[in-house]
């Protein structure tokens, strides 16, 4: 089955095709951050305007890129996300169904992230554990089919990405700040100790906001009598990627401690971190676990992921109705089981 993915929940336009034979066929991706930049953030209503003008010209990109004129079935990112933002990807997706005469299937956002580890060579069985670390989500998952998710815990405010993005800004660095501080924090020591917030209670929901307030303390303090020195902008980021990372590897490890389970799966745009990687596949090798996540252009937005994550529900049997309906926040856990689990490769 040939599914094309559309994904333009947030300031990424990704198109591509998936063919459950052969693997991904073509992907193409538009990023917005040019145009959000100099807001310090994504402007929603620019945001959609863009996603009208990029969408159509990379469906025809993909098509001609995999030489394929008809597919059979189409796959839209319906939420989480920017509720204009997602509306375009939808009345674009559903409309290309409905002319084709295909299914349309609407993707849950975060489901995706997932699934996109199932892409690579030696993708994971179930049932895992999820770590899903993107710009609006952490949370923990136990994964014993698509649509068979348990949340294990999540963050009472900030998300890891949304809490790199607000550290980035604190320091001078542009949007979106992850890769930013993660460059930064290279060349830093970590000579600040940061909070690991709510490593010493039990459970496995997570705290950023706190450790946001420690930046923009110690970048105070460091900055009073002159301007923050570069070495003194690079230790605070190396302290705080390294704070962030504990807090995250610790509460993994904890997950598979809890669920008996020997393998951990990170996905979302946080998950391309290198030494969140390096630090998880080190801690998890010790206690015999194995890590499982994509290449990195497959953890930030993608049109791969939702290409995919579409064909596995469409070879399940599951298809939208022509009303098309999006929405901002949709809890992972609210999606039916994809049914009969049997029918359904987890990768390609
Ligand atoms: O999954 P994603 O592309 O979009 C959402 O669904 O939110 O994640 C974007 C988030 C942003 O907060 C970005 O700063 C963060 O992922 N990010 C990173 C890295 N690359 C992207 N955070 C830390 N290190 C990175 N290398
Ligand atoms: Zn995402």
């Amino acid at each position: 089955m040939r599914v094309l993915g559309i994904e333009t929940s947030c300031d990424e336009t990704g198109i591509a095709l998936y063919d459950s034979e052969r693997g991904l066929l073509a992907d193409t991706l538009y990023s917005q951050i040019g145009l959000h930049q100099p807001y310090g953030g994504v402007v929603p209503e620019l945001a959609s305007r863009d996603h009208i003008r990029k969408t159509l010209p990379l469906v025809r990109e993909v098509l001609t890129q995999a030489g394929v004129e008809r597919v059979d079935g189409v796959a839209y990112t319906a939420g989480p996300g920017l509720i204009g933002a997602l509306m375009v990807g939808a009345c674009l997706g559903r409309s290309l169904a409905y002319a084709w005469n295909v299914p349309a299937v609407a993707v849950h956002h975060m489901e995706a992230h997932l699934l996109a580890p199932m892409l690579e060579e030696n993708p994971p069985a179930v049932p895992f554990v999820a770590l899903l670390v993107s710009g609006g989500h952490t949370q923990l998952v136990r994964v014993d089919g698509i649509g068979c998710y348990t949340l294990l815990g999540e963050s009472i405010d900030d998300a890891a990405g949304e809490a790199f993005d607000k550290c980035a800004k604190m320091l001078g660095l542009p949007y979106p700040g992850g890769p930013e501080v993660a460059r930064l924090a290279e060349a830093g020591r970590e000579t600040i100790a940061f909070p690991r917030p709510m490593l010493n209670r039990a459970g496995l929901d997570f705290s950023f906001s706190g450790l946001k307030t420690a930046v923009l303390t110690a970048i105070r303090e460091r900055s009073q009598q002159a301007p923050l020195s570069d070495q003194d902008a690079a230790d605070v980021a190396a302290s705080f990627q390294a704070a962030v990372v504990e807090t995250l590897v610790t509460k993994c490890r904890r997950a598979l401690a809890q669920t008996g389970l020997k393998r951990l799966v990170m996905a979302g745009g946080v998950s391309a971190n290198r030494r969140l990687r390096a630090e998880l596949e080190a801690t998890l090798a010790a206690d015999g676990a194995t890590v499982y996540y994509a290449r990195p252009a497959l953890c930030t937005d993608n049109g791969a992921m939702i290409a995919y994550a579409g064909c596995q529900r469409l070879l399940a049997g599951e298809q939208e109705p022509l009303p098309i309906t999006v929405r901002a926040r949709w809890p992972l856990e609210s999606l039916p089981a994809a049914e009969p689990l049997t029918s359904v490769t987890l990768h390609g």
